[in-house]
């Protein structure tokens, strides 16, 4: 057991002045019933805690560290973008290039903005969206996040119902009541929802491969039918590849699957561990973003130069380390699969690249209605065990393990050790 004596005295204080003391619900422990670890630092696939204790960290900063933590060509690249000063709030060369080379990445962004997060570009592309169409309503994917905007902290009502209920307290029933929900790897359910709303919806927002109810993959052809069925319908398709993209392989899930959406939204990855976010698409709909057109966006750090300096040395790290690099990473995250399956087969693990996430249930899960059905107790008892033994994973089952080219083979292999020992454990409490 890892003593934690500072780390629980600075979440004492934390809690008086930030809610639940943190700056983001997920980092409080909450779920999992455990205090949170204070960081003191970072480094290659480590975490150490002010408390001195080393974890090996599966985080990843819930996906931003392609290449672990604090890996020096990106810290020079921004303590040198330093001595160029730290915001112009004008335009700069870096934002140029960095836009270039994410558009021929991902050549569905034929146009793009830069943001300072993820909510930020998924709030755009769809006021992008909405604009471009002239129509009102979306559909969003019942379990896939896009960050905290008003009118998609949504989820499914009761019943057959479309119509979603807010999930945020704050949040008025008037601006939900043009997002329509449906499940992921539903095609009934969408195209219900189409012909129940004919002509009235301007877009469908969806995580490709979602990752935030864990990690869901795409059933045979179900990207392909919502590609086909939403050109028949004339509703933009964006993608919200803030965690796949550059993740999922260079080009994204995009790339991937071979689908071209009308709209991406990117993030994460592309600022290297700094605050960014970008979306983009079709020149027609960016063409009417202000201030070429009448779609309002702005930002006071947009396209940011620490961001952009450190985002674009990665992107130069991706593309030279590409061919090893995506295949190292899966072979981890498949080896890890392996040696927990091996073992175990009680549970059951969904693993795309480097990402992944062992469900407390033998079905694979492939909506947010079978993620709800595992065991959360058992995923509570198991994250406890192993985080005390120094493997830092993701504290939700909703959440997705990210592996970088940091993590060793040994890091691996104690990680499936522990892991193996630690669910055995709850098998034989349970006994
Ligand atoms: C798929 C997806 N979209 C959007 C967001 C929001 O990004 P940010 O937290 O940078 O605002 C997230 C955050 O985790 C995400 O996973």
């Amino acid at each position: 057991m890892k003593n934690i004596k500072n780390s629980k005295a600075v979440f004492e204080q934390a809690m008086r002045y930030m809610p639940g003391g943190v700056n983001s619900p997920v980092r409080s422990f909450s779920a999992v019933k455990e205090a949170p670890r204070f960081i003191k630092r970072s480094f290659g696939a480590y975490l150490e805690d002010i408390d001195g204790n080393i974890y090996i960290d599966y985080i990843s900063s819930f996906g931003p560290l392609i290449f672990g933590h604090a890996r020096n060509e990106i810290l020079t690249a921004a303590k040198e973008a330093l001595d160029f000063g730290t915001t112009y709030g004008a335009c700069h060369m870096k934002e140029v290039k960095l836009a270039k080379i994410i558009s021929k990445l991902m050549p569905s962004m034929e146009m793009l903005r830069l943001t300072s997060s993820g909510t930020e570009a998924t709030m755009s592309a769809i006021r992008a969206a909405r604009g471009f169409t002239e129509k009102d309503k979306i559909i969003k994917l019942e379990g896939c996040y896009h960050g905290h905007i008003d009118h998609l902290l949504v989820s499914a009502g009761s019943g057959a119902s479309t119509f979603g209920e807010p999930f945020s307290k704050g949040v008025p029933k008037d601006f939900i009541k043009n997002t329509l929900i449906t499940n992921y790897n539903d095609l009934d359910g969408l195209k219900k929802i189409i012909m129940e709303n004919k002509n009235q919806i301007a877009a469908l927002i969806m995580e490709p491969i979602p990752a935030n109810m864990g990690l869901i993959l795409p059933k045979k052809n179900y990207l392909n039918k919502v590609r086909e069925i939403c050109s028949e319908n004339k509703i933009i398709l964006i993608f919200d590849e803030v965690i796949t993209g550059f993740r999922a392989s260079i080009g994204g899930a995009e790339e991937l699957t071979g689908i071209k959406p009308d709209m991406s939204c990117i993030g994460k990855i592309i600022g290297g561990g700094f605050p960014i976010g970008a979306f983009g698409g079709r020149e027609e709909i960016m063409n009417q973003v202000s201030p070429l057109g009448g779609v309002y966006h702005a930002g006071t750090l947009s396209g940011n130069p620490i961001a952009v300096s450190a985002g674009l040395e990665t992107m130069r790290l991706l593309i030279h380390e590409k061919e090893n690099l995506y295949k190292k990473i899966k072979n981890k995250a498949v080896k890890l699969k392996e040696n927990i399956e091996s073992e175990i087969n009680n549970i059951s693990i969904n693993q795309l690249g480097s990402m992944l996430t062992i469900f407390f249930n033998e079905k694979k899960p492939e909506n947010f209605e079978d993620v709800k059905k595992c065991n959360f107790k058992k995923f509570t008892k198991f994250f406890q065990n192993i985080v005390n033994k120094g493997i830092m994973f993701p504290p939700s089952q909703f959440e997705t393990v990210f592996i970088s080219s940091a993590h060793s083979d040994e890091d691996i292999k104690k990680t499936s050790d522990i892991c193996v020992e630690a669910i055995m454990s709850l098998e034989n409490k349970n006994k």
